[in-house]
């Protein structure tokens, strides 16, 4: 059969084409039969154009045969609409096709979804049929959105004088944070190839071997619990640069956004992010990936609890207290405890109900509650009403300045014997409170940087310290004196940037010095040995006069899914696994064929469910 081959897409056509006459191919979106006459919204990657079979045509049989999803080739004459007929809302929606020859190039079978705008089917559905889904007019929205930005990374990135570099996936297994995935060797039975949970380690040594701006689009591999912004294979727009310092490496970064939305969303970003430390971070907002798009920040309700007389507040202080000073005495820094206030400003008309659920949310952070009082009275003689109020009466006005609340406000409180507590609990009542206030709009950009991490981190189950970051990050200068006496104090030189309270990007500044480098080993309990087995291809590579570096990794999926204005990264992702890392559409994992396992020396132990 003679093949109508397309002289132009679906989305293309316009007034000025009128009298032409064109060959579309596409899927049959939607079909109406109105008379006589049938109207077919036939759709393909650019666009939907409506092609119109007159009454009467010789096409009339084979366009009742026509079902949703069909692929089809039309010819036809471009005409205008008749008056009344224009849709505004289409960029073809001024012209039709007048079909004169239609070709059935495949036929589809029932749907086990309608293709709409989104896909309202379950997510197992919808990535079993991926290949279905991803013809919604959302997921073509969003897959060209990640396409358009990798692109503008790629030619931001080369024209800053980067080089795309590829590095290996199947590397050595060393430990990264997250559990690897491994792949069995055939020639060296019981020797494992791992995947890359990222790059790190062969973008530094490029820095050794001189590619002083190294980047490269990468995919990473994660054998961890997958959740909306974690996937176990997922892409970071991966950046190692020499001779920098952290600021270099920051300015960088907001050159590549303000790049990546200029060009992909048409959006100005300020020039500069706004900066806080860890410590203000979790002061601030209980979380060291704050979302700014709304203030409302926790404050210190410490100063007001001598004069109150509120027993709860005051014992969490004292045994807060009591526990800093155990641990001071075993050399060990600790914040002590500590109550945080909220201000919800104009909510003083919250049910009990209402402020019930807010407590939940402060329990599952371990809070013993949430307290609250209302602010009543006038600006100049404010009054303290209800929950706990009783107990700070007298201090009243000295609170409501202090705090800089209104009448008409809420104040919400936790006290913890742990300040960390505190502001954890306190800051998941904040995340909420964005979430039901309507506060978090899609189409805003907070950026943040988060600056001067701790180092380390105390492991208490296992009781050792534990790279905050990972064992490479350099611990800023004025603590390489003191390292080992108090690594807890150690603040290293390593930045997250957040955007919209999501952690999209994280790096550091390297250690480039091998005995600096096996100082944090040491302290990580690595013993010598253990390292060289480990890490000594890096070590090694830095005995050869390794320059001084550092880099950062955004995160391309997040970054995509933020500026598409989505919660899960499966919704920028063409092929996604699902939430127990199992892809629906080619049903892996799977089993193998017992030869396979041979040639791997591998057999399978199977334990007994528990
Ligand atoms: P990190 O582990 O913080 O740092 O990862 C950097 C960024 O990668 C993204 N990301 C993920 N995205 C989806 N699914 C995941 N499972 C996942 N894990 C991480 C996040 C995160 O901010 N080598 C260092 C970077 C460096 O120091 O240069 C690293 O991988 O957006």
């Amino acid at each position: 059969m003679e093949q109508l081959k397309r002289t132009t897409h679906c989305g293309a056509l316009r007034k000025q084409d009128v009298g032409k006459t064109v060959v579309l191919n596409g899927w049959v979106h939607r079909k109406r039969d109105h008379g006589g006459i049938t109207f077919i919204n036939l759709r393909d990657r650019y666009g939907i154009t409506q092609v119109v079979v007159g009454e009467g045509s010789a096409l009339s049989a084979l366009t009742a045969e026509l079902r949703n999803e069909y692929c089809i080739a039309v010819e036809g004459r471009v005409r205008l609409r008749p008056d009344g007929m224009v849709n505004p809302e289409m960029p073809t929606g001024e012209i039709e096709v007048d079909a004169d020859q239609l070709l059935i190039l495949n036929r589809s079978e029932v749907l086990p979804f309608p293709i709409d705008e989104e896909t309202g089917a379950k997510e197992e559905l919808r990535l079993k049929y991926r290949y279905l889904d991803l013809r919604s007019g959302g997921m073509q929205k969003r897959i060209r959105l990640r396409h358009e930005v990798s692109f503008a990374v790629r030619a931001w990135m080369i024209r800053q004088g980067f080089y795309e570099i590829e590095t290996p996936t199947f590397i050595k297994s060393t430990p990264e944070g997250a559990r690897d995935y491994l792949v069995p060797s055939r020639l060296y039975p019981g020797k494992f190839y791992a995947l890359p949970q990222s790059p790190q380690l062969y973008k530094q040594i490029l820095m050794v071997a001189g590619f002083d701006k190294y980047f490269q689009i990468a995919r990473c591999y994660r054998d961890e619990d997958a959740r909306g912004d974690r996937q176990p294979e997922f892409t970071q727009i991966d950046i190692e640069m020499s001779f920098v310092d952290r600021e270099d490496i920051l300015t960088m970064t907001e050159g590549l956004m303000g790049h990546v939305f200029k060009q992909c969303l048409n959006q100005d970003l300020p020039p500069q992010f706004t900066r806080l430390s860890y410590e203000t971070a979790q002061e601030q907002y209980g979380t060291d990936k704050p979302d700014l798009r709304f203030g409302m920040p926790l404050q210190d309700f410490g100063p007001y609890i001598a004069a109150g007389d509120f027993q709860a507040f005051k014992d969490a202080l004292a045994s807060g207290e009591a526990a800093k000073q155990v641990a001071a005495a075993k050399g060990i820094t600790q914040a002590g405890g500590g109550v945080k206030a909220l201000v919800v400003p104009g909510k003083a008309s919250y049910s009990r109900k209402q402020i019930e659920e807010l407590e939940a949310q402060a329990k599952i952070y371990q809070a013993k509650g949430l307290a609250w009082m209302k602010v009543t009275g006038t600006q100049a003689a404010p009054v303290l009403e209800g929950g706990v109020a009783k107990f700070f009466a007298a201090q009243a006005k000295e609170i409501v300045q202090g705090l800089g609340a209104n009448p008409g406000d809420l104040i919400l409180m936790v006290g913890d014997a742990r300040r960390k507590i505190a502001n954890i609990a306190l800051g998941a009542v904040r995340s909420k409170l964005g979430r039901d206030l309507g506060l978090l709009d899609p189409k805003r950009f907070a950026f943040v940087w988060i600056l001067d991490f701790p180092l380390f981190t105390f492991n208490e189950a296992e009781n050792h310290w534990e790279a905050a970051h990972h064992m490479f990050s350099y611990p800023q200068t004025q603590y390489h004196g003191s390292l080992e006496q108090d690594p807890g104090s150690v603040k290293g030189d390593l930045y997250d940037l957040v955007l919209n309270g999501y952690e999209l990007a994280s790096g550091s500044i390297r250690i480039h010095d091998p005995v600096l480098q096996k100082r944090i080993f040491h302290i990580l309990g690595f013993d010598p040995q253990e390292a060289e087995q480990k890490f000594g291809f890096l070590t090694e590579a830095f005995k050869f006069g390794a320059p001084p570096h550092g880099g950062i990794a955004p995160g391309l999926d997040r970054l995509v899914m933020l500026m598409a204005g989505e919660t899960s990264i499966k919704e920028v992702i063409p092929f996604p696994k699902n939430s127990f890392a199992e892809s629906p559409l080619d049903d892996s994992p799977s089993e193998v064929a017992q030869k396979q396992l041979d040639e791997l020396h591998l057999s399978i132990v199977r334990t007994q469910a528990p």
